[in-house]
């Protein structure tokens, strides 16, 4: 499909329809550890609709808190639930949510960004100035604290921002 035919839109919270169009013929579309766990509601999203309307690619977001051990709390912008439909994927439809994305950040006053990531992404978002942290991220879930099992990944809002060393706690669920 051309491309000027696809709309980049700001959405809040994703409609039960939206979200069905998304993962339509998807089983765990996130993988498998993700399934098992408990994730937060993202409260901002940004779609690509096709001519039709149709949601067919989006990356979600929320404003959520972190406690880094010996440094203390802070607020990042957590990036999640970023899915492109089953059959368009390959196609450069992540590249401009992630794109609008970090326009949305540079106005919201918060300096990082946070996602959460299976292994095999990590080459994904590093091309796009993500970077690994090395440290334990912990998640909150019904039962508890537990460690996430998997990537963690930050980007600087403004080039002179840094990510401090130390245990990370995300305050609630992971994103
Ligand atoms: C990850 C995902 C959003 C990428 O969407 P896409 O439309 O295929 O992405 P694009 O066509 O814009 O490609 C973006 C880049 O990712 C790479 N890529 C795409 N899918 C990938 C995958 N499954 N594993 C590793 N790299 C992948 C592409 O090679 C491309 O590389 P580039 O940096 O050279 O441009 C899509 O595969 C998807 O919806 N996956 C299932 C949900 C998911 O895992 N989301 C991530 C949550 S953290």
């Amino acid at each position: 499909m051309d491309r000027a035919q696809l709309q980049i839109v700001e959405l809040g919270r994703l409609s039960m329809r939206d979200w069905a169009q998304l993962v339509e013929g998807d089983h765990e579309p996130f993988g498998g550890t993700c399934a098992g766990f408990e994730f937060r509601p993202k409260d901002h999203h940004i779609g690509v609709r096709d001519r039709d309307g149709a949601l067919i690619a989006a990356g979600g977001w929320s404003v959520v808190e972190v406690e880094v051990d010996g440094y203390g709390r802070f607020e990042v912008i957590g990036l999640g639930a970023l899915i492109v439909r089953h059959d368009r994927r390959g196609s450069g439809l992540a590249t401009p949510i992630m794109q609008r994305l970090r326009k949305v950040v540079a106005q919201s006053g918060v300096s990082r960004l946070l996602l959460l990531c299976e292994t095999h992404l990590v080459e994904l978002y590093a091309r796009r100035g993500y970077r690994q942290i090395e440290d334990p991220v912990w998640v909150e879930q019904s039962a508890g604290a537990v460690r996430w099992p998997l990537e963690a990944m930050w980007r600087p809002g403004e080039p002179s921002v840094s990510w401090p060393a130390g245990v990370v706690r995300i305050q609630g669920r992971p994103f």
